[in-house]
């Protein structure tokens, strides 16, 4: 029996709808089998014209987790430098909701490097990439990181995915020794949550839905 007969018990709309970015995580090491297995369901995703550009790398190492710590402390303290004391809120997210979302990204700035693992999302080109090339790249790897994401809560994993620690094109690249053929699109902190799985909060569907054409 697979890592996944055994443990996947949850439906496909029920982890759909119970996905929520985990950030506060464990130092719990996760088991190589568990990391493989998330990589594996990402693997599945489709690509534009099937190209299968995608590649995964999983960070363990003490010393590379601490650079891309120092590189997602930089880009969150940039991000959140206007928020922090004043998250502001949106029409669908509550102020508390947002002070509790900025709160656990500063978390997780501070404990990267503790995180058990650290998934980098990457795209291979097979040429020097270029911008066009990485913008359209998005297109082919958000699939497989969606893929892993539900993949992380069916085995009871927690997982997020991140972006503010790739803004340095260069130094992503020399941190995880990247060819130029290739670009990190998501790093996805991987390990056992300190806090309690739940649902999705999102829009309605009469905001967001409608048939035929558009209308307000
Ligand atoms: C493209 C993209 C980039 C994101 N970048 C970050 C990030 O850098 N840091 C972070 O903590 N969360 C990041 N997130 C997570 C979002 O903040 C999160 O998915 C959103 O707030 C919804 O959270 P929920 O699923 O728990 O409701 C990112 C999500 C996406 C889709």
């Amino acid at each position: 029996m697979s890592l996944t007969d055994q443990q996947n018990q949850m439906g496909v709309f029920d982890t759909m709808y119970n996905c929520r970015a985990m950030r506060r995580l464990d130092t719990k090491e996760v088991p190589e089998a568990l990391l493989t297995e998330l990589i594996n369901a990402a693997n599945q995703a489709p690509s534009g014209s099937n190209t299968q550009g995608a590649r995964w790398i999983i960070v363990r190492d003490t010393k590379v987790k601490q650079r891309l710590a120092e590189l997602n402390r930089e880009g969150v303290e940039t991000y959140l430098a206007p928020l922090i004391d004043n998250p502001g809120s949106l029409s669908h997210q509550s102020g508390d909701k947002r002070r509790r979302m900025v709160d656990a990204v500063v978390w997780q700035k501070e404990h990267m490097h503790e995180i058990p693992a650290l998934i980098i999302a990457c795209m291979e080109f097979g040429a020097p990439a270029t911008n066009d090339m990485i913008a359209r790249g998005n297109g082919s790897i958000w699939p497989g990181i969606q893929n892993l994401l539900l993949a992380a809560r069916a085995l009871c994993l927690g997982a997020a995915p991140t972006t503010l620690a790739l803004n340095d094109r260069k130094a992503v690249a020399e941190a995880l020794n990247l060819p130029d053929s290739m670009a990190a699109y998501a790093l996805i902190p991987v390990g056992y949550p300190l806090g309690k799985f739940g649902p999705v909060t999102r829009k309605p569907l009469d905001e967001i839905l409608r048939f035929d054409t558009w209308s307000d």
